[in-house]
């Protein structure tokens, strides 16, 4: 293995915002950037493929994105099932493996429904792993994960001195996915917004003011060039 391929972020995370900005700076309803990322999200999957990431998380929707006007709520709600139904043969064939993460409680049965039969006919595929959060905030999924451990604490399924950085690790969304080693966010904000929150603790943070719709392949590039040339310390002297 060569040196570059040795320094590519083996998960990359991505905050998809801008959406909104790049349709308003057009004229258009705000849906029509909701839209256009779609498309976008789906070139970026092909891209981070072939170049051989082999963990792909993104933001879709976040539990504060609630709090938007019903005709939005609405619209982002039917996206992922369009979605998953249009890109479902094309994860088959690519040999994409497709989860959603998040909170499953209060989105629709045929959502639900959609997200199981793909989830479980691309559980074999290993391509690349390719996860949504959707429905998803980093202080819900710390917060679920603490009930479960406090459920199986009293149960007495685990001990007390069980509870490690490991065992909380297997209670998160994301038990089956690495920690982020790139986390990338789109249209200029400089914040988390509740993304990842225990998986980012020492991912490199790229910021770019590129709009999510306008976000190309020379754009992942520079992200991932940036990333090589950082010196991850983890604490320690290097
Ligand atoms: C990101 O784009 C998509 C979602 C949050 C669902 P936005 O809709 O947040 O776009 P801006 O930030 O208003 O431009
Ligand atoms: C974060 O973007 C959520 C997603 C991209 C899905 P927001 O647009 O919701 O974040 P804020 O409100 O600007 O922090
Ligand atoms: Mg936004």
């Amino acid at each position: 293995m060569n040196d570059a391929k040795e320094r590519l972020p083996g998960h990359i995370a991505i905050i998809m915002d801008g959406n909104g900005t790049w349709a308003k700076k057009r004229g258009l309803p705000r849906n029509f950037g909701h839209r256009k990322g779609v498309q976008t999200l789906i070139n970026t999957v092909k891209y981070c493929q072939q170049i051989g990431i082999e963990y792909l998380t993104v933001f879709a929707f976040s539990t504060e994105n609630w709090s938007r006007p019903k005709e939005e709520v609405d619209y982002l709600m039917k996206l992922p099932e369009q979605f998953l139904e249009s890109y479902r043969q094309t994860m088959r064939d690519n040999g994409v493996k497709l989860r959603v993460i998040g909170r499953k409680d209060n989105l629709g049965e045929k959502l639900l429904q959609k997200i199981i039969e793909v989830e479980r006919e691309t559980m074999n595929n290993s391509n690349i792993n390719f996860t949504i959060a959707f429905n998803y905030g980093g202080k819900d999924e710390i917060l679920n994960a603490t009930k479960h451990i406090a459920m199986a604490l009293k149960e007495d399924k685990i001990k007390l001195n069980d509870i490690n950085e490991k065992l909380f690790y297997d209670y998160l969304y994301t038990k089956d996915l690495p920690v982020v080693d790139l986390l990338i966010r789109t249209s200029n904000q400089i914040r988390i917004s509740n993304f990842l929150l225990w998986q980012i603790a020492y991912s490199e943070l790229y910021f770019t003011d590129v709009l999510w719709p306008d976000f190309r392949r020379r754009d992942l590039d520079k992200a991932i060039d940036e990333y090589k040339n950082r010196n991850r310390r983890f604490g320690g002297l290097k």
